[in-house]
């Protein structure tokens, strides 16, 4: 949604939270600001943009405010327009509290009222602006204190990073339902949404836990529950490099991070299957009889992560024989849901942030169903709320649209089902073995794939021209005709939509003609006649076709206007090498568009609200 930021400490703050909000903005773009504070001063120097931080650096360059305590922030609009008045930080009336937040106060109507009742005046549209006035409300010569006593009348979801003019030796942060980390420096203190934005400055970060605040003074950090009850501390050490958050060359965040589908496969597979097929997860590790004992395994998740549900969906049943299902979080968490202690619930969340699947996870897991996050961030929300995490050790992701986590998602997905298809023993060893080669041979074969992207390129800049595309696939091509699908709208605008085979003769069929293509996904897979059979139909209707094959499938060559190879192999492996093709060919539509491909319109990386 929103990035935040905050320093504290012995060099100038405006160009660390300029540095900070360049790393953060991939949660939102729609508006930026800073406040800098120096000690003594009276005011704080605020400055603010409706426009993307590039702008607000522009507008800092000229007038860089000094001071080594301030807090930055870009915006994803919710409540009110992405103009000045409502960027943030925000302060109160008095012009002594800044702040600024990621998240939505979910009653800041009556909180607005009462205090505009009490003699407040608001000067923005938000729902943050509460905070500071909220805080003004109730200071009695202890900031610390009030900030307190306002979260208290808090409802909804919040990340927070807030100082006073009045004790300016302190920063302070709270959550609630939405990410915060604390890095930890010599000397010095960021406060932040996430590592990406402080990794540069220090690799010792605090991750501050759910309903917990920190205040930072000089000292260190103290944390506590929003009542003040002392909590130990949850520190980490980043294994990663601030290069790992750098575009390195590459024009787009989007094309980096699909070159590095390699090694995110690999650092799926690193240390978690042997040459037999045998799986072990070391931060998921459950008995063979528990798994024998499920009964059922739930998977939930949003957008692409819903997509990656959908492929552990059909793995799990079909190799584990284990009834699975893949569900819409934002729609699960509203049902009453019939699940058990014979459950295993899998929360599907890159960024572990995601508000919808973080409360399905929760509400899966009171009924008594055991837990397991799958996710790309150590120490994230979801990981924190399940019964254990597997981690795909993916490195950080930063263009909006999930490319190389969604690869890591389904081969992590494709290790469970493994795993519980071992240990129910449902699958031959002659079987284990050779998806264990398929799997293990995955980072060479998508390696071999990129080394194609010109062609690719070349088909991206021919199809370029149309409006509508519609994907189709089958059985685990269907997951990822739907993903290939997202990856086009939401960066090139042009309407997609992804269909089962099955499903396209019972209406989608009637959208085609000579304007509308049809990208199939016909590679290896028991159903792939079925899928050219569907190519037929469609041609027969005048719809031009990209057909993706396995390399030296020549049974479309004449029918589909083109075909894209992929190194053959199997099913499994060609799920995701498919993805990794319709990714580049999204990429190269949206270059030859002239899109923001790292910046989609309306869109923000980890949508942490509702
Ligand atoms: C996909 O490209 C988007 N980034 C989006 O659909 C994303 O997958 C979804 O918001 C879920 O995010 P999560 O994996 O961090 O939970």
């Amino acid at each position: 949604m929103c990035g935040i930021i905050g320093y504290l400490g012995t060099r100038e703050a405006a160009p660390v939270l300029m540095d900070g909000l360049r790393r953060l903005e991939y949660r939102g773009y729609d508006s930026a600001g800073v406040a800098v504070v120096s000690p003594g001063a009276e005011v704080a120097s605020v400055v603010k943009c409706a426009a993307r931080v590039e702008q607000l650096i522009e507008q800092l360059r000229t007038d860089m405010p000094a001071g080594s305590l301030g807090v930055g922030h870009t915006r994803w609009a919710t409540h009110g327009k992405p103009t000045v008045l409502n960027a943030h930080p925000h302060t109160d009336c008095g012009r002594r509290i800044t702040v600024v937040h990621n998240g939505i106060i979910e009653n800041f109507r009556e909180l607005r009222e009462e205090l505009e009742g009490a003699g407040h005046e608001f000067l923005s549209d938000t729902d943050t602006e509460v905070v500071p006035h909220l805080i003004e409300h109730h200071y009695r010569g202890d900031f610390v204190a009030a900030t307190r006593h306002a979260l208290g009348r808090l409802r909804g979801a919040y990340a927070l990073v807030m100082f006073s003019l009045d004790e300016p030796e302190l920063l302070v942060g709270a959550r609630l339902n939405a990410p915060l980390v604390v890095g930890l420096g010599e000397g010095e203190y960021f406060i932040a949404s996430d590592i990406a934005a402080i990794v540069a400055y220090t690799k010792k970060v605090l991750v501050l836990g759910e309903g917990e605040m920190v205040v930072v003074t000089s000292l260190g950090p103290v944390v506590t529950s929003l009542d003040g009850i002392p909590v130990e501390p949850r520190v980490l050490h980043v294994d990663w490099d601030v290069s790992q958050a750098e575009r390195s060359g590459y024009p787009h965040f989007m094309l980096k991070e699909i070159h590095e589908t390699p090694e995110a496969a690999a650092n799926a597979l690193r240390g978690r299957l042997d040459r037999q097929g045998h799986v072990e997860f070391t931060e998921f590790e459950m008995d063979d009889e528990r798994l024998r004992s499920l009964e059922e395994v739930r998977l939930l998740g949003m957008g692409t992560s819903l997509h990656a549900a959908l492929a552990g969906e059909h793995v799990i049943e079909d190799w584990a024989g284990l009834a699975a299902r893949a569900q819409d979080s934002s729609e699960f968490r509203y049902r009453r849901p019939v699940l058990g202690g014979n459950a295993l619930v899998v929360a599907i969340t890159q960024s572990g942030e995601t508000a919808d699947t973080i409360v399905a996870l929760r509400a899966a897991r009171a009924t008594g169903a055991l837990g397991v996050a799958v996710t790309n961030v150590v120490g994230s929300t979801a990981a924190r709320d399940a019964d254990g995490a597997i981690y795909l050790q993916a490195g950080p992701e930063i263009g909006v649209a999930s490319t190389k986590t969604f690869v890591a998602h389904l081969v992590s997905l494709y290790l469970l089902a493994l795993r519980l298809a071992t240990a129910r023993r449902r699958m031959s060893p002659e079987r284990c073995e050779e998806l264990a080669a398929e799997l293990r041979s995955l980072p060479d074969a998508v390696r071999h794939l990129l080394a194609g992207e010109p062609e690719i390129a070349r088909l991206a800049h021919r199809y370029a021209g149309y409006r509508n595309f519609m994907y189709v696939g089958r059985g685990l091509a269907y997951p990822v005709a739907l993903e290939g699908a997202l990856k086009l709208k939401e960066i090139s605008y042009v309407h997609a939509e992804g269909t089962s085979g099955g499903e396209l003769k019972h209406g989608p069929i009637a959208l085609l003609d000579a304007e509308f293509p049809v990208v199939a996904v016909c590679t290896a897979s028991p159903v792939r006649e079925k899928t050219v059979g569907n190519v037929h139909e469609v041609v027969a209707r005048g719809a031009p076709v990209l057909a993706v094959v396995s390399e030296g499938d020549r049974s479309l060559e004449g029918v589909a206007s083109d075909l894209l190879e992929i190194p053959r192999t199997g099913e499994a492996a060609s799920a995701v090498l498919a993805s990794v093709a319709l990714q580049l060919f999204a990429y190269h539509l949206a270059v030859e568009l002239g899109r923001d491909v790292d910046r989609p319109r309306n869109l923000a990386k980890s949508v942490t609200v509702e």
